[in-house]
């Protein structure tokens, strides 16, 4: 048993708590290699935000969870040298399981450094998804990890799980649930997706702030997750098309929608597609215009520096999260 403690990580308790109060959300990241953890860290310590780092089902497979758990312990590191090389504060790093399909793959990353997971039974029937989170929550809760539960279903790919429609959260099902699992937060279903292509562009997509009041009214300060809260910056999808890519016309979901949920109960946004599109334009474009590059640095790099630029800049004018640690 490797306590998420020692490795410096807190669980999402008090930073959720703190972005009830003060009306922002806690950006949650997700991360499969070196530049890109390097990006959030320094993007979060920059504009003092605290931050969750997430690990997909895919990411464990894709770069090892031994590693993962090591890269983790060694952005912390990083991170507090930074601070105190800068004179700023240390900031709070959640390390979370995203979308964990069953108890065990849950118990394994609780077993094994994670501050907080996430245990997605949303394709279950609700009794069963009752069931497994609450197991879920039994066990985490035995070593003070928080643990993420979700109802409703969102459209788009999940690991190698897809799903064509999307069911909005019933908010009269949230009560039962969070009473009868004592998860600590929950994800809901208001209209974001999964992935690249989310809307057509031309369409006004709107997500179901309505629905979420509903929700807020039933759980009265109980931590709300949105997944699925890529904006998909245009400019990046036009980069990836005109340095050899062939990205179908798409939009996510606008910024100014998002900023509104985070003043409300949400307290966690999920964001992956964005940091995936641009990392993309950069290394297409750079490879493209210099035909003799053959040094990774030298397209990794500056791809690291636009993914920072994105996240510092989600941290300040969307989810509002900067300067709250
Ligand atoms: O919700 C899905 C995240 O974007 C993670 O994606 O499962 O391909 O790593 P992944
Ligand atoms: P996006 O695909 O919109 O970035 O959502 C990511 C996510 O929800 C990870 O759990
Ligand atoms: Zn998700």
């Amino acid at each position: 048993m490797l306590s998420y403690k020692s490795l410096g990580f807190v669980n999402t308790r008090k930073m959720f708590a703190k972005a009830m109060i003060g009306h922002y959300a806690v950006p949650a990241y997700n991360f499969n290699n070196m530049e890109q953890l390097q990006a959030i860290i320094n993007a979060c310590l920059e504009t003092q935000s605290p931050v969750i780092l997430q690990i997909s089902k895919g990411a464990r497979e894709y770069a090892d969870e031994t590693m993962l758990r090591y890269m983790g312990q060694g952005s912390v590191e990083m991170m507090k040298r930074m601070a105190r090389e800068k004179g700023l504060k240390e900031i709070p790093i959640a390390l979370h399981l995203d979308h964990g399909a069953d108890f065990e793959i849950c118990k394994s990353c609780i077993d094994n450094g994670f501050s907080s997971v996430m245990i997605d039974g949303s394709a279950l029937s609700y009794e069963e998804n009752v069931a497994v989170t609450k197991k879920v929550v039994e066990y985490s809760h035995e070593y003070d990890v928080t643990v993420e539960g979700e109802l409703g279903v969102l459209s788009g790919v999940e690991d190698d799980v897809s799903s064509g429609t999307s069911h909005y959260t019933k908010p009269e099902d949230v009560e039962d649930f969070v009473k009868k699992t004592n998860v600590d937060s929950l994800a809901i279903s208001i209209g974001t997706s999964h992935g690249v292509y989310k809307f057509k562009p031309g369409t006004n997509p709107k997500i179901r702030l309505d629905i979420l009041a509903e929700i807020e009214k039933k759980i009265p300060g109980f931590p709300i997750v949105l997944h699925g809260s890529s904006s998909i910056p245009q400019e990046y999808v036009a980069m990836v098309n005109q340095y050899g890519g062939d990205l179908a016309a798409a939009i996510g979901i606008p910024e100014e929608q998002l900023r509104e949920a985070a003043k409300s109960a949400v307290c966690k946004i999920n964001i992956d597609s964005d940091g995936r599109l641009i990392m993309t334009g950069v290394i297409r474009k750079i490879l493209m215009e210099d035909k003799k590059v053959v040094d990774p640095r030298k397209y990794l790099g500056p791809a690291r520096e636009a993914l920072k630029e994105m996240y510092a800049r989600k941290n300040r004018d969307v989810l509002g999260s900067a300067g709250r640690v």
